[in-house]
């Protein structure tokens, strides 16, 4: 049973199995993003109601621009798509969604989609809700090096390095996640989140992600719950 007193306050996931979902039920790879997106939104919801504080999902990294031109193109509609249908509810819903990565260069569209979600829900403080767009954790480190940089940083801590990554200061300082889930039987981290996972639980689910569902969500926090977490010192 999910002890609902002892719920991660970070999860972050790495939603994988699309397009292998999509080639198992004979449809296009884009109709696989697209149940990709509802499975999504039911986790969003879930986490939401379950008084998590942080969920944030891997939806585009930077090595992702390799794919077809459909695809890529593909992707972004569905992020349109996503705020025009569901942008109300969000923030209804009280969620504040916010972006890592750089999602200047994404097309047009897209990125005026992803500006007005993040402004119209920028004072929520429900759920903190992070789509990981056009990104990937070492270019994420070298930016956060550059810019220290640029501000006159001779020498850093620790505390210092996280303020300057995405999940710093101009994301609210987002605590690292407690728990990583990735689907589809793949069990690596894909240069997601490589400095805050240090003490990350690892979860993973043969499930493709269009088939991941609220239940398996549930029992995926039950299986972090009875793991034992030590930060490196003893019991
Ligand atoms: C991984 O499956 C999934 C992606 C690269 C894209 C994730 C996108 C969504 C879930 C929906 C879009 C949502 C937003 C907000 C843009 P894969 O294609 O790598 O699957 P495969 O490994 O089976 O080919």
């Amino acid at each position: 049973m999910l002890d609902r007193n002892r719920m991660p306050g970070h999860v972050a996931i790495i939603m994988d199995g699309n397009g292998r979902w999509a080639e198992r039920n004979g449809v296009s790879r884009l109709t696989g993003h697209n149940a990709g997106m509802e499975s999504m939104k039911e986790i969003v919801r879930r986490a939401s109601d379950l008084g998590i504080q942080y969920l944030t999902v891997y939806a585009f990294s930077t090595e992702n621009w390799k794919r077809s031109m459909e695809e890529v193109s593909g992707i972004f509609k569905l992020l349109v798509k996503f705020v025009r249908l569901d942008l109300d509810e969000l923030d209804r819903e009280n969620v504040k969604v916010c972006a890592l990565g750089d999602y200047s260069v994404i097309p047009d569209a897209a990125r005026k989609s992803l500006e007005k979600t993040l402004e119209q829900t920028r004072d929520n403080t429900g759920l903190q809700f992070n789509i990981a767009i056009n990104y990937g954790s070492r270019a994420e480190i070298v930016r956060a090096v550059n810019r220290m940089i640029a501000d006159g940083i001779t020498e850093a801590d620790e505390e210092t390095v996280s303020r300057y990554l995405y999940t710093g200061d101009e994301n609210g300082n987002v605590p690292d996640p407690d728990l990583v889930i990735r689907t589809s039987g793949e069990e690596r981290l894909s240069n997601f989140l490589l400095w805050q996972c240090a003490y990350s639980e690892f979860v993973f689910t043969d499930t493709l992600w269009p088939d991941f569902s609220p239940e398996k969500f549930e029992e995926m926090i039950e299986i972090y719950q009875g793991r034992d977490r030590r930060f490196g010192g003893r019991k």
